[in-house]
């Protein structure tokens, strides 16, 4: 039988790590559709494929004063920051924001590595995010071309780490490390992913799951 397919549940943070091109926002948007909860997506890269998730808001500059309303009626805030906004400090700042003020919501981060600052260390609004959040029901989903790069507070406070085709063997020594499992050091090829639950210490693999585009012409 075919193991049942994840859910991004309130509490629980994931990690999803591909070279560019491997599927990781198509299996974004995948998650974030099934997910109940409501959702910031800080997309600095500014993928537009965001912005067609159903009853989404973009957001080209940070505004906290509309942000709780809207969030309150919008499924989705994409914030495609500008240039100015778009910085280490400013965005971990914005987390640190969003931690302290609202509960029961969900961040997504395309990617990780534009929050580390350029000695590769996450700021404290990511780490509080990570580590306190799960107490306000902060879930995560955070998007990573490069594990070696990141800090390792996103694999140890990780629910499940989902490896997509990572060319370096660098990149999946990283995963090894942190799921021990084997699996991991082989490349997951064809927008597959290979799934791994932490509390379960079980790694799965999934085939391709249906673009935001298909999803939408059979929804
Ligand atoms: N599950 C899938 N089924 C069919 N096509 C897919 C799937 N996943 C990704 N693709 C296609 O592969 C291409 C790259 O996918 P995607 O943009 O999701 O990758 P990415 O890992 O986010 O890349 P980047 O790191 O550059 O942002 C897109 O054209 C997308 O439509
Ligand atoms: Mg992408």
């Amino acid at each position: 039988m075919a193991p049942p397919l994840p859910r991004i549940e309130s509490d629980q943070r994931f990690i999803a790590a591909g070279r560019t091109g491997s599927g990781k926002t198509t299996l974004a948007c995948w998650f974030l559709n099934r997910s109940v909860q409501h959702w910031v997506i800080l997309n600095p890269k500014h993928t537009a494929i965001y912005r067609q998730l159903p009853d989404s808001l973009v957001y080209r500059k940070f505004k906290p004063r509309d942000l709780i309303s809207d969030l309150s009626r919008r499924k989705f805030l994409n914030l495609e920051l500008s240039d100015a906004e778009a910085t280490p400090e400013f965005m971990d700042g914005i987390i640190g924001w969003l931690h302290s003020t609202l509960t029961h919501v969900g961040l997504c981060v395309d990617e990780v590595y534009t929050l580390h600052t350029g000695t590769g260390r996450a700021g404290p609004g990511l780490i509080g995010w990570l580590t306190r959040g799960r107490e306000r029901r902060q879930s995560f989903l955070g998007l990573v071309q490069r594990p070696a790069w990141v800090s390792r507070f996103c694999f140890t406070e990780a629910s499940a780490l989902i490896e997509m085709d990572l060319l370096f063997p660098e990149d999946r020594d990283t995963l090894y490390e942190y799921t021990g499992s084997q699996y991991f050091l082989q490349r997951v090829l064809g927008h597959r992913w290979l799934y791994y639950d932490v509390a379960r210490d079980r790694a799965e693999l999934f085939g391709p799951v249906p673009t935001l585009s298909t999803q939408l012409r059979s929804a």
